[in-house]
């Protein structure tokens, strides 16, 4: 049997419609425009592209955006000096700084400076820590994984009491996925480089998420017959018929893989176009909470 394909983009495009409701209803019954500010230091290629997505996603939706670009050789104080101010902008919902920043420059000591009502990727510790810990309510969950319970909520995967798999345990990814899913009661595995079995684990899953980053390491003898499988991979890899030479792939080898799985998510067009879509309910979320109402945006 062939997997049912989890359309990412349609998924997101009807969570960026309701943000949308959401938006215009905070504007005509309390006259607050959500604010997102965008935080770009140096000239990485990839996080331009990004965070210029980012913004016409806002934009779209109806949240203004604040955006900021400092030199590759901007200085930690600089950095810092800018979230500060952006952290007593009233006008700022929401502060995303993209990563990966500049070598010079301390992740943490920024990432700590970001208030945590404006931390609408999620990646303060003590928003983290939140998701962690058992009765605490996290202001915002990290984007990418938010966006993964998203597919497997909208896709009718059941979470509660399924063998989960999370391939990588990275801040951004893995780890948060993992905490999110242990939330929904999921039983949770993490696979890592040090892991004796991968693949007999990851034949166990009913939930596999692949958040390694290697191209189609995933392969179709990985993976529990109907199981629903999410591919946060982002590969590039050589294509001679494509404009740059490269093709995006992921971290499961689509083809070979969706003839054993129950459901799957395609790349591109699974997960990332999640990642914006959460971002903008994050925003709606700080900007509704700003104006004291209930935080829950879609
Ligand atoms: N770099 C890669 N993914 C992300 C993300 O979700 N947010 C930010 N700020 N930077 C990233």
């Amino acid at each position: 049997m062939t997997a049912r394909i989890i359309d990412g983009t349609a998924i997101a495009a009807q969570i960026r419609a309701e943000v949308k409701v959401g938006v215009a209803a905070l504007v005509a019954e309390k006259g607050v425009t959500p604010g997102l500010a965008t935080v770009l230091v140096g000239d990485n290629t990839g996080s331009h592209k990004y965070v210029s997505m980012k913004r016409k996603a806002c934009a779209e939706a109806g949240i203004r955006s604040f955006h900021t670009e400092l030199p590759a050789t901007a200085t930690q104080a600089e950095v810092l000096a800018l979230v500060q101010s952006l952290g007593a902008n009233p006008d700022v919902h929401g502060i995303l700084v993209q990563l990966p920043l500049p070598s010079q420059i301390d992740e943490a000591v920024i990432l700590n400076a970001v208030p945590l009502e404006k931390d609408v990727d999620g990646f303060h510790p003590l928003n983290i820590g939140a998701i962690a810990m058992k009765g605490r309510n996290p202001m915002f969950a990290p984007c990418t994984p938010a966006g993964v319970i998203e597919l497997l909520d909208r896709s009718g995967t059941k979470i509660d009491g399924a063998d989960a798999v999370v391939l990588g345990r990275s801040n951004i990814v893995g780890m948060p996925a993992s905490l999110l899913l242990i939330q929904r009661n999921a039983t949770v595995t993490i696979c890592h480089s040090r892991t004796k079995d991968i693949k007999g684990t990851c034949r166990r899953a009913d939930i596999l998420v692949a958040a390694i980053g290697r191209a189609r390491y995933v392969t179709a003898d990985m993976i529990k017959p109907g199981a629903t499988v999410i591919d946060v991979g982002t590969n590039g890899v050589d294509d001679p018929t494509k404009p740059g030479g490269k093709r995006l792939v992921g971290d499961v080898d689509f083809e070979a893989a969706k003839e054993v799985a129950g459901a799957i998510t395609p790349v591109p067009g699974g997960v990332g176009p999640m990642t914006i879509a959460m971002l903008i309910v994050n925003t709606l979320k700080a900007a509704r909470r700003s104006a004291g109402l209930p935080a829950k945006a879609i």
